[in-house]
């Protein structure tokens, strides 16, 4: 067995974090979101991984180098415009020799992967889509099975008035080689519209898995990766443990940081001041009375005396001035610097 890991989208509805940091590296809880996945993999005792990439790819090769730090053989494939996802999947024909576990990079999930692999191998399928519940299919790809378990019909980005049931594509595929030959090479392609409506045409065998109760988010959107920190704070994913909440840093006696939030290395938080149910990337400074609630601080940033940072994403090397109030659902990009008494996002005027 062996994985792909399709990591090459822009990232647009993550901007402005994205601009400087490709999204299959955001930090989670200040790990590159990448490593989770690499973790799943590993668990499942997959370490031939590629990585498919296409915008940024030096930076995602440069952090994770060949995978020896993390137990795995990295190998990488750099489209040189993006051809899709399965257009990169093909792209990566090469690599390609065996049963493969296709991930969309932007997936955080406890997922059993071998009771994945178990079940495709069973039915000698010659393609399995994971699939999830969710409350509104519409942002996703949406999967419409029979009883035994086929697919009967997949439909991506359903319209309202399309939506027939709320089983969505989890973005975790097990494809056999054979499937390659359906994909036209060198062209843009997608599973989504074309390959998927494809194998169901050719009454190719192609099924779903449907997990026992499973944690499953697409980090995609600042809401989405904000509510990801927020269940992993509260322990609401399986598998994945917070080992270490608190880097070494310094901190006043008289600073407040409660039990679930995450301090990187290197931090200095003075008096007064207060840390909530937030993840501080290493190297942050947080000024006397200042407040951070249900937030996710990058590295490098300094929080201004008695400023107030409420349910918001602020990036890397950041200025947070005095007394401002940063409010729910800003996001503020990398090296954004934020005048004194400055208020941002649906704080009360
Ligand atoms: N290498 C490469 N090349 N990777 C790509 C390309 C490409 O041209 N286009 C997208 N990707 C990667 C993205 O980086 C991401 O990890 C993954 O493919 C999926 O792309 P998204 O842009 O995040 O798609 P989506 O979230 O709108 O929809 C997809 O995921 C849903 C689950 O979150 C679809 O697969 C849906 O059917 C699915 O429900
Ligand atoms: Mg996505």
């Amino acid at each position: 067995m062996q994985a792909l890991i399709l990591a090459g989208g822009k990232g647009t509805r993550l901007r402005p974090l994205t601009v400087y940091t490709p999204k299959p590296i955001v930090p989670i809880c200040n790990r590159p979101f990448l490593l989770y996945q690499i973790d799943t993999l590993r668990r499942a005792g997959i370490t031939d991984i590629t990585l498919s990439l296409s915008y940024q790819p030096n930076k995602i090769e440069h952090l994770l180098g060949d995978g020896s730090d993390h137990g795995v053989k990295l190998k990488y494939t750099v489209e040189p415009q993006p051809m899709g996802t399965a257009g990169a999947y093909k792209f990566a024909e090469d690599a390609i020799r065996e049963t493969t576990v296709v991930f969309n990079g932007d997936i955080l999930t406890d997922l059993d992967l071998k009771a994945v692999i178990r079940e495709h191998n069973g039915r000698k399928a010659a393609a399995t889509v994971v699939l999830q519940p969710v409350e509104n299919p519409r942002a996703y790809g949406l999967v419409e099975t029979e009883t035994d378990g086929r697919i009967h019909r997949f439909l991506e980005k359903p319209k309202e008035d399309e939506i027939t049931c709320n089983n969505i594509n989890a973005g975790t595929y097990i494809l056999e080689p054979g499937v390659l030959d359906f994909i036209p090479p060198g062209e843009n392609y997608s599973f989504e519209y074309g390959l998927f409506p494809d194998l169901l045409k050719r009454k190719e065998s192609f099924y779903a898995h449907v997990p026992p109760r499973t944690y499953w988010i697409d980090i995609g959107t600042p809401e989405r990766y904000l509510q990801a920190h927020q269940d992993l704070l509260a322990n609401r994913v399986g598998r994945i443990h917070i080992k270490e909440r608190r880097g070494s840093f310094d901190s006043a006696t008289v600073a407040e940081i409660d039990e679930l939030s995450i301090i990187g290395d290197d931090c200095q938080i003075k008096p007064g001041a207060q840390i909530i149910n937030s993840v501080l990337g290493q190297g942050c400074f947080v000024e006397e009375r200042a407040h951070v609630a249900n937030s996710v601080i990058w590295p490098h940033t300094r929080i201004g005396t008695a400023a107030q940072v409420s349910n918001a994403i602020v990036g890397r090397g950041c200025h947070v001035g005095r007394s401002a109030v940063i409010g729910p659902g800003s996001v503020l990009g990398d090296k954004t610097s934020v005048t004194d008494y400055t208020i941002t996002g649906g704080a009360k005027l």
